[in-house]
């Protein structure tokens, strides 16, 4: 085994040092006016990324208790949802408001595509109205980016509220909660925001409170309403993961000091490197590039050598770790995490590894094609 591991998973990722530092200070009492100030910058500097200036709430628990919170306050038993269905994680945010009792139109769209708004607007017009519409901005599974722009442009004058996860993608892509009208943003700590696993993030607009307001629903841990009740006191309602708010508040610090649209820019060319990296290799992507994501990859392999064989290879003999398919692709995918703490550099790396285990399985690769594409795509 060797002594050195590289995680190119979509989540966890890599956490900076200087987070990990942060998150080994001192404990303080979670009701003290030091945590009261921590979570107050926390909230103002993670508005800015979400580009947003509804309300925003930082839970300890997972991207999916952030999913949880989303529908638990908006969902009673009978109500109408609609489910935008393009991989693994719109399959979860369907499968989470059926459980809350919703009467769940999904709307599925082939793994690999985006959804499409036409057929959004079509299932409208024919079914409409909902309560609430469920989409992905990022569905991690497939490596495919959806226009949540467009589909918040269609909903803004009705009564539905659009929830969007953006667990993969916030912190790396350029996500306008406000001007895309998003009712209730999720995200997750561990990916593009560099921290270990725990927290979520969740932004409220002003048209979603009378609904959550209103909502007769259960809901308990994860009430919104608790939520804003202990806001007041630029508090919690209960114990928060306090080492992971010292973490985030370092996070959104070196995303801040990096600059968004620099943050934003270094996601691109990555994925550029990536992506032409592997198509060197004879990989096939699972995304078109016009809907392709920003922080995670989908390589088809494609060479003879399976996905399962390539993973036990950089694992085994590299220490690299690289994601496989969820759900239907299971088997089929190699799925490169570039999201968060990494740099242009980590992705040459991902692509030589890639480029090795292939040789090592006996592949007809010329060591040396990956790379030189995916650094041509960054010189
Ligand atoms: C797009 C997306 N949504 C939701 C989740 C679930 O988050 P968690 O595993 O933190 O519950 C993930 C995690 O991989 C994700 O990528």
């Amino acid at each position: 085994m060797p002594t050195k591991s590289y995680l190119y998973t979509p989540g966890p990722t890599p956490v900076p040092p200087q987070v990990t530092a942060a998150m080994n200070r001192p404990m303080i009492g979670h009701r003290s006016q030091e945590f009261a100030n921590l979570h107050g910058e926390i909230v103002e500097k993670a508005k800015t990324v979400f580009q947003t200036a509804n309300d925003l709430y930082v839970l300890t628990t997972s991207g999916t208790g952030g999913m949880e919170t989303a529908i638990a306050n908006t969902v009673a038993p009978g109500d109408r949802v609609l489910a935008l269905v393009t991989g693994n994680f719109g399959e979860r945010f369907a499968k989470i408001a059926s459980a809350y009792g919703a009467v769940v139109t999904r709307l599925e769209f082939p793994w690999g595509t985006a959804f499409d708004m036409e057929q959004v607007t079509e299932t409208w017009e024919k079914e409409g109205p909902f309560k609430l519409v469920l989409a992905t901005h990022n569905e991690t599974s497939t490596g495919v980016t959806n226009d949540i722009a467009s589909l918040g442009n269609y909903l803004k004058d009705t009564e539905a509220l659009l929830l969007v996860d953006a667990v993969s993608s916030m912190g790396a892509m350029d996500i306008r909660t406000d001007e895309w009208h998003v009712d209730i943003m999720v995200t997750g700590s561990q990916k593009a925001l560099m921290l270990p696993p725990g927290l979520a993030l969740v932004s409220v607009s002003s048209k979603a409170w009378p609904i959550i307001e209103a909502n007769g629903g259960v809901r308990f841990y994860f009430s919104l309403l608790e939520a804003r009740k202990s806001f007041a006191k630029q508090n919690t309602p209960w114990t928060p993961a306090v080492a992971l708010f010292y973490g985030l508040d370092a996070a959104l610090d070196l995303i801040l000091t990096e600059g968004l649209s620099n943050v934003f820019h270094r996601h691109t060319r990555m994925t550029a490197a990536a992506r032409a990296g592997a198509r060197a290799l004879g990989m096939e992507l699972l995304a078109d590039d016009s809907v392709a994501s920003h922080t995670v990859t989908a390589i088809i392999p494609n060479t003879g050598v399976g996905a399962n064989d390539l993973s036990g290879i950089l694992q085994k003999n590299m220490g690299v770790t690289f994601a496989g398919g969820q759900g239907q692709l299971k088997g089929k995918l190699l799925r490169i995490g570039h999201m968060g703490y990494c740099s242009e550099l980590d992705v040459i790396l991902a692509i030589a590894a890639l480029e090795m285990a292939l040789y090592k399985a006996g592949a007809a690769v010329s060591l040396g094609t990956g790379v030189q594409a995916a650094e041509q795509a960054l010189v």
